[in-house]
This record gives structure tokens, sequence and C-alpha cells, in this order.
């Protein structure tokens, strides 16, 4: 894969301060060197995003983490047992990263990502900050061409690793002595919890905001949104036909009615969570008024699916 164009063109992008729609195993993200500070606020400027929500880093291995960030036992504990993989910790961060990055937070988000493309990108170039690949507010893009369709015209070079495979973005913690879920995504509470042997609470924003100069809006109730506006399901399916249902499993769809997606007929969480973003995508494409979606079971992968669907309601 080395030697393919793309591949050796978005390279040559991210050497000169350029950047790169890049796959991984979450969502697209839009990559940029993270030790090269204009090449960082070129990401704020193409995706309309305000500067003081901090970036992620994402590096090859958790050698290359403690490079950028002070791990603590718990940090070294997760980054063995979740990496590669869709766990972003927040750690304190090391001088090599920039301002731009961490918003000025003495705090740095990182991640190794679990994608091949991903993977020999930062192995090619080192380490790059990126969030999703989205205009600010709007929904994440789980493909190549959903990238070219919002930032098409800002960025150097989109990669197409495929559709992308977990389909909600990381799971957000803060580790240290007392860990906290910021961002329920694709690594379960459950397995986290597993993995210490302790219960890890998942922040409400108050406890988020405490923590920050100013909100971060990824924790924003107006968040990961689609056009139209989405309600939750409360009682029966509207009929109307102007309207899009987004189901989980399908099973009690009116007939007829107009555009619905199902997320997964056989109730698994994590085909729900790959088609979520394609799914609350298509029915803006089918111009409905309204999207009216229904929360799936608050375990597993569900607690990140029906995170997102809360935001999107602006319900927080
Ligand atoms: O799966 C993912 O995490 C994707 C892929 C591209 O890696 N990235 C992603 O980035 O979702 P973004 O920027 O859209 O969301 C990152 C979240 C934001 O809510 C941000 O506020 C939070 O992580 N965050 C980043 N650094 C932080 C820090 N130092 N302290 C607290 N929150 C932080
Ligand atoms: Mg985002």
């Amino acid at each position: 894969m080395e030697t393919d164009p793309a591949f050796e063109r978005a390279v040559a992008a991210l050497r000169r301060g350029g950047l790169v729609g890049m796959p991984t195993e979450t969502v697209y993200g839009l990559a940029a060197l993270a030790t090269n500070a204009d090449a960082v606020l070129g990401i704020f400027s193409a995706k309309g995003r305000p500067s003081f929500d901090p970036l992620i880093v994402h590096v090859a291995d958790a050698a290359q983490a403690w490079q950028v960030a002070k791990p603590d036992p718990v940090a070294e504990r997760l980054a063995a047992a979740c990496w590669p993989g869709p766990l972003t910790m927040v750690l304190p961060r090391r001088a090599v990263v920039p301002d731009a990055v961490t918003s000025g937070l003495e705090t740095v988000g990182v991640r190794c990502p679990d994608h091949p493309l991903a993977r020999a990108l930062i192995a090619a170039v080192g380490p790059l900050a990126a969030p999703s690949a989205n205009r600010f507010g709007c929904l994440s893009p789980t493909t190549a061409a959903a990238v070219r369709e919002q930032l098409g015209a800002a960025v150097d070079e989109v990669l197409d690793g495929g559709p992308c495979q977990v389909g909600v973005e990381s799971t957000v913690v803060r580790t240290g002595p007392e860990p906290v879920i910021l961002r329920p995504g694709g690594v379960t509470a459950e397995r986290l919890e597993a993995i210490l042997g302790r219960a890890i609470p998942v922040a409400d924003r108050a406890t988020v905001a405490a923590g920050l100069p100013a909100e971060a809006p990824g924790m924003l109730a107006s968040h990961y949104a689609p056009r139209a506006p989405l309600m939750l399901r409360d009682g029966a399916w509207p009929g109307d036909p102007d309207q899009g249902l987004l189901a989980f499993r399908g099973h009690d769809l009116p007939t007829p009615s107009g555009p619905c997606e199902v997320l997964s007929r056989s109730g698994d969480l994590h085909e729900a969570a790959r088609n979520l973003f394609a799914a609350l995508r298509r029915l803006d494409a089918a111009g409905v008024t309204r999207i009216v979606a229904e929360a799936v079971p608050a375990q597993g992968l569900g607690l990140a699916i029906n995170d997102r669907l809360r935001r999107a309601a602006g319900l927080g």
C-alpha cells in the first residue's frame, strides 16, 4: 500500500503541512502532522471548529504515545489491553505537543488507531492530530465519499480505506487513579471495567466542563447532528411519509411509511454502530422534514449509539 500513488501524495501533503482524510476503524479523521502548529490550525479552519476544542493525537503504539503524553499505571494497562483500537486516553501532555493541538490544555488525548492505512501513514510521517473529518457539529463520516462531500475542497488528499468497521468514535477516558469516561465510544464500558477490575463512571457534562477552560464542544448537546431535526421516539412510530424513521431492529415499523433505516435486523449492536452515521446521512439525503429515532439497548456499544442519538436530538 505504501507504493499506492494516493498514499504517496498523502505522505507528501502531510510532510509539507497539508491535510489528509484518513480512514480509521471508528470514523474518518482529518489529519495533520501533530508537531506542526500551522498545519494543525488548518484543521480548525477546514472544519469550522472552534479553537478551544482539543484534538486527539494518533500514534503508532504505546511507546510513541508516551513521547507525547505522560502515562500512569492505569493508562499503561489500558494501552496494553486496548491498542490498537478505539480508545482515546487523556493524559498530561509533553512539550513536543503544540498548544494548537490541546487548545492550551495541559492534557492531550492520545489513541492508536486500528486501521492499516492510518498506521502506515503514522509510520511514514509521525504522530497525526485528527478530529473526525466532518464540518463542525455535523455527522462523522464513515466512508471516503462522505469526507469528500463535506470537506473535499479543504483537504489535499482523501485516502479510501473502505467503510469504517466500528462506526462510532473512540471512547475517551481520562485516566489516573479515578478514571472517568468522557465520551462513550467504540470500546465498551464493560470491557474497560473488566480490564481495570473497577467501576468507571461516565462523566456528566458538568464534570467534563469542570476540567476544561471551556466546555469541549464534543460534549455539547447539539452535536453529531443530521440536517433534519432529530427526535427520539416516544410511543408509536409516526405515520407521516415526510418523516424519516431510524429503527434498531425494525420489527414494528409501520407499513407503508416514509423513508426508514434499520440499524440491525438481528439486534447486533456492533452492526448497528457500523450503520448509524450512514443511515442518518441517507435519511438526510431523502429530504425528510424530521427524523424520529429509537434508542437501542443501553449496554455495550448501545451506550455510544444512544449518546450520539441524544446529542443529535439536542438532549446531551
Ligand atoms: O474515533 C475517534 O476518536 C475519531 C477518529 C478520527 O480517531 N476522532 C474524533 O475526534 O472523534 P473528535 O475531535 O471529533 O473528538 C475528540 C473528542 C472531542 O470531544 C474533544 O473535546 C475530546 O475528544 N478531547 C480531545 N482532547 C481532550 C483533552 N485533552 N481533554 C478532554 N477532552 C479532549
Ligand atoms: Mg467529532
